[in-house]
């Protein structure tokens, strides 16, 4: 039967993909409606990518039939896919960063022009090109500029101005809003809604509820590889979605807080970096037993702030004291010497070591701790160390030998706090520590941030998530254009007060 239903723009029919160990997909179905928002919802690990890539010709499922339009297909690449009107935008994002914008773009279809039997690449049209797809998208992203130099969000964007590129009937978005501010948020649902008017079909992959709720003409919610069910948007409420993601109620977002707040473990005194337009003269201190949320528009300068402050950044003047002594921190190494962790907000980037294992990217930041004065490492302690931790966090990963680039998103994000925790900082730094997390591990990550500050250790949250800045702090520090504007109390702070501040240089 080629023949299908032609309600239906794609229906993918029951899909089933293995890979040793896991059961990835397992007899899942999705029926996609011409000119919608469809939402994948899912734990972490429940196969919305993996499904995604089914059907994105970089996978070849074991079972189950694809039809587009009623015609049965089957890719065997993302080229194929791409001529065929689909087009995706990957949860994990890979730039090149030496690179410009439009080479990125138009990657392995430049333009070209003909002189007699010689072709070259038309740089003045990809240009052009880029330019006006730009403007029609109204993002300022200049086509020439290095995409080595350009933020996570303006990546993001990028990624999306690539997939609009195509003039696809599909476009597949896996998480494109995770590191989006919140006016950028809403300009991409903008185009979205401008695709949807002109036929266009969006699958749209996102743990952010609310989002998923105000853009989605349908929802399909898997679970452990399953498909539990498809409903309309309208018909669900943030707590339908959570129980049926995860199979019980679970009807608080945050753990009780307890942390009681003790001395002054590190001042920071008029930071100021080395380049004119980021951070200046910043202050705060920050107590043992405190989460200090950083809150501010992207622009803030808040991951900059950060990273100077653990050594990736130069700084033209300030202090930073711990424990009443004056410390120089010149590299990463300097400010683990002094108990001091990141976890950064760009795993691809800075974080992860995707050719190495689950178990070796949890204690490769601590080898000094596994290693005898001979250099012999202790692997049995290594292992019960990793061990641990990766059931503490519930990472979803068949063994601790397994590739860390073969687990989901959020997986990956998990096991790189892992990795952090086990290198016993007194300060730790978490930048955007729940992006592309679900509902269920974030509250396991919230637990965690409080029975760390409960230990007497001081933690830094930087998040974009209101409410999460409002769950998790003590204080909140909000910063504008890379100014300390105002640090307001847990009980005063608000999202009003946040924004007033947020925007007070702006
Ligand atoms: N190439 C691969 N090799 C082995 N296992 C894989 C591979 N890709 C995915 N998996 C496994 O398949 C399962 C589903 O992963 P998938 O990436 O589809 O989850 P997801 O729903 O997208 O999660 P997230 O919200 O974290 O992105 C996970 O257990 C993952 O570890
Ligand atoms: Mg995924």
């Amino acid at each position: 039967m080629t023949q299908n239903n032609k309600e239906y723009m794609l229906e993918m029919l029951h899909i089933s993909k293995s890979f040793p160990g896991v059961k990835a997909l397992d007899d899942v179905t999705l029926r996609v409606r011409p000119g919608t928002v469809h939402a994948l919802m899912g734990e972490n690990g429940a196969g919305k990518s993996t499904l995604m890539k089914c059907l994105f010709g970089l996978y070849t499922p074991d079972t189950g039939e694809i039809y587009l339009n009623g015609q049965a297909i089957q890719f065997d690449n993302p080229r194929q896919a791409l001529d065929a009107g689909i087009s995706m935008i990957h949860q994990e994002l890979h730039p090149i960063p030496h690179r410009n914008v439009m080479e990125n773009m138009w990657l392995g279809r430049y333009p070209q022009r003909k002189f007699g039997p010689i072709s070259l690449v038309d740089h003045a049209k990809m240009f052009a090109d880029t330019k006006k797809l730009m403007d029609d998208l109204q993002m300022e992203i200049n086509p020439k500029t290095r995409v080595g130099e350009l933020s996570v969000s303006h990546i993001q964007s990028m990624e999306i101005a690539k997939a609009v590129s195509y003039n696809s009937k599909i476009i597949i978005m896996d998480e494109p809003t995770s590191s989006l501010t919140e006016t950028e948020v809403a300009h991409l649902f903008r185009i979205i809604n401008g695709l949807r008017a002109k036929g266009v079909s969006i699958i749209y992959i996102s743990h952010k509820m609310e989002e998923i709720l105000q853009i989605s003409d349908d929802v399909t919610i898997m679970r452990d590889g399953k498909h539990v069910g498809t409903w309309l948007a309208k018909e669900l409420t943030i707590d339908l979605i959570i129980n049926r993601m995860v199979g019980r109620d679970l009807t608080h977002r945050f753990p009780p807080k307890n942390n009681v707040p003790a001395q002054t473990l590190m001042k920071v005194d008029k930071l100021t970096s080395t380049f004119p337009k980021s951070f200046k003269n910043v202050s705060f201190e920050l107590r043992r037993g405190e989460v200090l949320g950083i809150g501010g528009l992207v622009g803030a300068q808040r991951t900059e702030l950060v990273e100077a402050i653990f050594g990736l950044r130069s700084v033209a003047s300030g202090t930073i004291t711990i424990n009443d002594q004056p410390v120089t921190i010149h590299s990463p190494v300097d400010a683990k010497r002094h108990k001091i962790a990141l976890l950064t907000e760009e795993r691809r980037v800075s974080g992860i070591i995707p050719t190495m294992s689950v178990h070796d990217n949890t204690i490769i930041a601590n080898l000094k701790k596994y290693s005898n004065r001979f250099g012999f490492i202790n692997y049995a302690l290594c292992r019960k160390d990793v061990d641990e931790n990766i059931a503490r966090l519930r990472v979803k990963t068949p063994t601790v030998k397994t590739l860390i680039a073969n687990l989901s998103g959020g997986n990956q994000q998990k096991v790189l706090l892992a990795r952090w925790l086990l290198t016993e900082p007194d300060v730790l730094i978490l930048d955007e520590p729940t992006r592309g997390i679900d509902v269920g591990a974030k509250f396991e990550i919230y637990s965690l941030i409080f029975e760390l500050a409960n230990m007497g250790k001081a933690v830094i949250v930087i998040s974009s998530e209101m409410p999460e800045l409002l769950g998790v702090s003590d204080r909140i520090l909000v910063m504008s254009m890379g100014q300390a504007a105002g640090i307001l109390n847990r009980q005063d702070a608000d999202q009003e007060k946040i924004m007033r501040l947020a925007t007070q240089f702006v």
